[in-house]
């Protein structure tokens, strides 16, 4: 088979299999290339230049994210995982929570995560609020509780101070996610490369770039990356073309996905498809870590996901288009 009717083959398999792909969506999966005349129908929208937030509540949100005193023992706060300066993550396989503890899964990035689906690999939270009760009480994380970090945060005039005007109910747990929450929307990486082409300007991407994208396209990575975050709107198996996790050997309950949150055998190994956007600053990849670098996870979905090898050419140029995904964070560009 060529390669566009290998993707058609996949692409229809995912389609059938999820019904997560409208007809048209699959039609612009396949149609050629690349021509950008119809942005319009492109299958990644560019991230939104501004959001309407309440600047009050991003400014409290942001302090808390960096206020240790949300862990037990105030070493551990949400930038210790999610650095703002290393991509919204902590570019380690296993995250290190109080007294050291090691986590079972890779820190995604908070950059553009207003914008999933869902929260978490296995999509256990419907929501950025609800998100926060995960690490605040996960004992290898945060390991505290509401009613500890109400008290502490009582305890600080600037927060006595600062939450009264926002919130009249004043420090509590809803108000405490609601500010971490609107903070975390307000990290929307724009204007990179991508989008910026997308917007029609089209010398924003070199030949090589333009040609990574028509194989991303071509290929059927578009198939699940795909939309305003390039990910994060389905769900996906790890391993729809191979078994992953027979060959990778060693298989967590992590590794279970979206198995552990509704107990269905059909939901085994399943995962919410992560962003692509600003994938070159957020090694290693994948929920397990597993993969340092990004020529390395875009080979293993190749061979994975879509039963593919592809040559050093293709993995190159794809590779070169991901490196335009890399946005911008208060008009500086990700480092
Ligand atoms: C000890 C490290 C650690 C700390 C501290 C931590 N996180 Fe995380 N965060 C993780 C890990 C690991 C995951 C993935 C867990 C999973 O999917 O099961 C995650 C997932 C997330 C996600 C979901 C992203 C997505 O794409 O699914 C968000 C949002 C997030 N964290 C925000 C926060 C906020 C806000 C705080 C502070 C209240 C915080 N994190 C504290 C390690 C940490
Ligand atoms: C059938 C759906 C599907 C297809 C097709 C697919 N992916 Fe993925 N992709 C996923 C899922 C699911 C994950 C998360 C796997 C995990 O870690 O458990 C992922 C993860 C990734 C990651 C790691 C991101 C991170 O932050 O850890 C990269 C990079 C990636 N994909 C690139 C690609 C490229 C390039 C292609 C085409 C060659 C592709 N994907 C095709 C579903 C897919």
């Amino acid at each position: 088979m060529d390669t566009a009717s290998r993707a058609m083959a996949w692409c229809c398999l995912i389609a059938a299999s999820l019904g997560a792909l409208t007809a048209v969506q699959a039609h612009q999966t396949l149609s050629p290339i690349g021509h950008p005349s119809l942005l319009k129908d492109e299958p990644i929208t560019p991230l939104p230049l501004h959001l309407p937030l309440d600047q009050r509540k991003v400014n409290l949100g942001h302090r808390l994210f960096l206020d240790p005193r949300l862990s037990h023992d105030n070493t551990r706060s949400c930038s210790s995982c999610h650095g703002l300066e290393t991509g919204g993550t902590d570019r380690r396989a296993r995250s290190i929570g109080i007294g050291g503890a090691k986590g079972d899964i890779n820190a995604p990035t908070v950059f553009n995560s207003g914008f999933n689906f869902r929260q978490f690999w296995d999509g256990r939270a419907a929501t950025l609020e609800e998100q926060i009760d995960g690490p605040v009480n996960n004992p290898r994380e945060m390991g505290s509780s509401w009613p500890e970090v109400i008290r502490k945060l009582r305890a600080d005039p600037g927060y006595a101070r600062a939450f009264p005007d926002l919130y009249p109910e004043g420090i509590q747990d809803g108000n405490i996610k609601d500010a971490i929450a609107t903070f975390e929307r307000s990290l929307v990486t724009a204007n990179s490369r991508f989008d910026k082409f997308l917007r029609g300007d089209q010398p924003a991407l070199t030949e090589r770039e333009l040609a990574g994208y028509q194989r991303f396209k071509a290929y059927g990575c578009v198939a699940c990356h795909q939309g305003v975050n390039v990910g994060g709107n389905m769900f996906q198996k790890f391993g729809v073309a191979a078994d992953y996790f027979t060959d990778r050997g060693n298989i967590t309950k992590a590794d279970l996905g979206r198995m552990n949150v509704t107990g269905l055998e059909r939901d085994r190994y399943r995962f919410k498809v992560p962003s692509l956007r600003n994938v070159t600053l957020t090694p290693p990849y994948f929920h397990d870590g597993s993969a340092a670098t990004l020529p390395d996870a875009v080979n293993i979905m190749a061979r994975y996901q879509l039963g593919r090898s592809l040559s050093p050419e293709d993995r190159d140029l794809i590779v070169a288009f991901l490196g335009t995904l890399t946005g911008e964070y208060k008009e500086t560009p990700l480092r």
